[in-house]
C-alpha cells in the first residue's frame, strides 16, 4: 500500500498554516481615518513612516516609493549610474534586482553566491571589477544579511556606490547594525507576500542628505523640496506612495518585532531538526548576523542522500503532505528569457564598448542552488506554532522512510 501522499496515501498535514497578510481592527482604523481625512495622496502618514522606517533600520532619511522595484531603480538613478556602467550583483534574486539595473541603462554583472549562505560571495566581486564598475548590489536573500563587512571594504577600496537589496530583508542585523544603512542607499518592499506589507510599496532609507534630496526629487516628478510644485529640476516621475498605504505599514511595523522573533524561534527549531537528516543542511550560522528577518527559510537539499529524486520530485512531495515548500528561484536571473528584450540596449550599446552575452556565464554555486540544492519555506508558515514546525519534519521524514514510491521505473 503506498505511504506517499503524492502517490495517494493520506497526508501528514490538512490544516492550513497561519494566513497572510495578518491585520486587526488597527488597519482597519487606519484606513477609515485616511477616508475620512480626505488626503488620500502623500500626506502625515507618508511623512511618519517615513521617519519612523529609517530609523528602525538605523538611517537618517526614507522615501516612500511605489514598489522595491522602484527603490532600486531610483537609487540607482541618485548615484548617477547610467549608460556604459557596470554594477556588480548576484544572480540568485529576483528578477527586479537585474531589472532595476537594465532601466538604467547599466549593464548587471553577475557573480557566484557563496554555496553555504546563498548570498553574493565577496571574493567573486572583487574579482570581477573594472574600470567600468560604478557600483555593488548585494541581495539579504532570504532576509539573510549578505557579508556587509567585505562589502564595504572592497567599496571603499574600490570607490564604488553600495545599493542595497534589503527588499526580504526589514530589520535584518549584520554586527549589529540594520541592514540598508551599510550602503549609500538600502531598498525595501512591501509587497503582499512580503513580512510587513501595503499589497505593494517599497521605501529607499540614506544616511546621505544629498542622495535622500536625489531620491526624493527622483521619486516626485523631478520636484525639489521648497521649490514650487510646477518646477522640475531633475528627470524624475511620480512614483509616490498613497496614505492608505502608509497607514497600514505604520501599523505592520508596529507588529514586526514580534513576529520576527517568532519566526526567528521557529527557525532555529527547524535548523536543530532538519539538520540531523541525512541529506538536508540549513544555510550556514554565523555570529555576524545578529537579527534575521527570516522572510525565506531556505535549506539544502542532496538528492543522492534521498535515492536521486530531484528536488522538483522532492518538493511536489513535501506539498502534497501539506506542507508550502517551494522550489524557490529555478534558474539563475542570467538564464532568465527577458534579457533577450535588453539584447541592443545596453547590453550592446556602442557607449559600453563591447557587448554582454548571458549565455556564456555560468556559475557553478547559483547553477547547483537553482537546480539542485535550494528549497524555500515561506515567512508565514514560521509564524506557527512549534507542532506545525513538527509536521514539516514529519513529512519530510516519512518521505525519506519511503523515498522508493518517488524513484522513476
Ligand atoms: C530580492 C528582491 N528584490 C526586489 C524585489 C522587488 O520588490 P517589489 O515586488 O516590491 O517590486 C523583491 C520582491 O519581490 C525581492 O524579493
Amino acid at each position: 500500500m503506498v505511504k506517499l501522499a503524492l502517490k495517494g496515501g493520506k497526508p501528514v498535514r490538512e490544516k492550513p498554516f497561519p494566513k497572510w497578510p495578518v491585520f486587526d481592527e488597527k488597519e482597519l482604523n487606519a484606513l477609515k481615518m485616511v477616508l475620512e481625512s480626505g488626503v488620500w495622496g502623500t500626506g502625515q502618514n507618508v511623512k511618519q513612516f517615513e521617519e519612523r522606517f529609517a530609523e528602525y533600520q538605523n538611517a537618517k532619511y526614507g522615501v516612500t516609493v511605489t514598489s522595491g522595484t522602484t527603490a532600486l531603480e531610483i537609487s540607482l538613478r541618485a548615484c548617477g549610474i547610467g549608460c556604459g556602467d557596470e554594477v556588480i550583483t548576484t544572480p540568485y534574486t529576483f528578477m527586479a534586482t537585474a531589472t532595476s539595473i537594465l532601466y538604467v541603462n547599466a549593464i548587471p554583472v553577475f557573480v557566484d553566491i557563496e554555496p553555504d549562505t546563498y548570498n553574493i560571495d565577496p571574493d567573486k566581486v572583487e574579482e570581477a571589477i573594472t574600470e567600468k564598475t560604478k557600483a555593488i548590489l548585494p541581495v539579504h536573500i532570504g532576509g539573510r544579511p549578505a557579508n556587509m563587512s567585505e562589502i564595504m571594504r572592497i567599496a571603499e577600496k574600490n570607490n564604488l556606490h553600495v545599493i542595497e537589496d534589503a527588499c526580504q530583508a526589514w530589520g535584518s542585523e549584520w554586527m549589529g547594525k540594520r541592514v540598508g544603512s551599510f550602503g549609500d542607499l538600502g531598498c525595501f518592499s512591501f509587497y503582499s507576500s512580503k513580512n510587513m506589507t501595503s499589497g505593494e510599496g517599497g521605501i529607499i532609507v540614506t544616511n546621505d542628505y544629498e542622495l535622500y534630496v536625489k531620491a526624493w526629487s527622483l521619486h516626485n516628478c523631478g520636484r525639489l523640496p521648497g521649490k514650487a510644485w510646477y518646477e522640475h529640476y531633475l528627470p524624475g516621475t511620480n512614483y509616490r506612495m498613497t496614505e492608505f498605504q502608509a497607514a497600514i505599514l505604520l501599523v505592520q511595523l508596529e507588529r514586526l518585532d514580534e513576529h520576527t522573533k517568532k519566526r526567528a524561534e521557529n527557525a532555529e527549531y527547524l535548523n536543530s531538526k532538519l539538520s540531523k537528516i541525512d541529506g538536508l543542511k540549513p544555510l550556514k550560522k554565523d555570529d555576524r548576523i545578529t537579527r534575521h528577518a527570516w522572510h525565506l527559510y531556505i535549506f539544502r537539499y542532496d538528492p543522492d542522500a534521498f535515492a536521486g529524486v530531484s528536488k522538483n520530485d522532492f518538493a511536489n512531495a513535501i506539498r502534497a503532505e501539506g506542507i508550502p515548500v517551494s522550489v524557490g528561484y529555478s534558474k539563475p536571473l542570467y538564464k532568465e528569457p527577458y534579457l533577450e528584450y535588453f539584447k541592443k540596449c545596453p547590453l550592446s550599446c556602442p557607449n559600453y564598448g563591447k557587448a554582454i552575452d548571458y549565455s556564456k556565464v555560468q556559475l557553478p554555486e547559483v547553477e547547483k542552488a537553482c537546480y539542485t540544492e535550494g528549497l524555500w519555506i515561506p515567512q508565514n508558515v514560521l509564524l506557527g506554532s512549534k507542532e506545525d514546525m513538527d509536521d514539516i519534519v514529519a513529512a519530510i521524514e516519512k518521505i525519506k522512510t519511503n523515498i522508493d514510491e518517488l524513484k522513476h521505473d
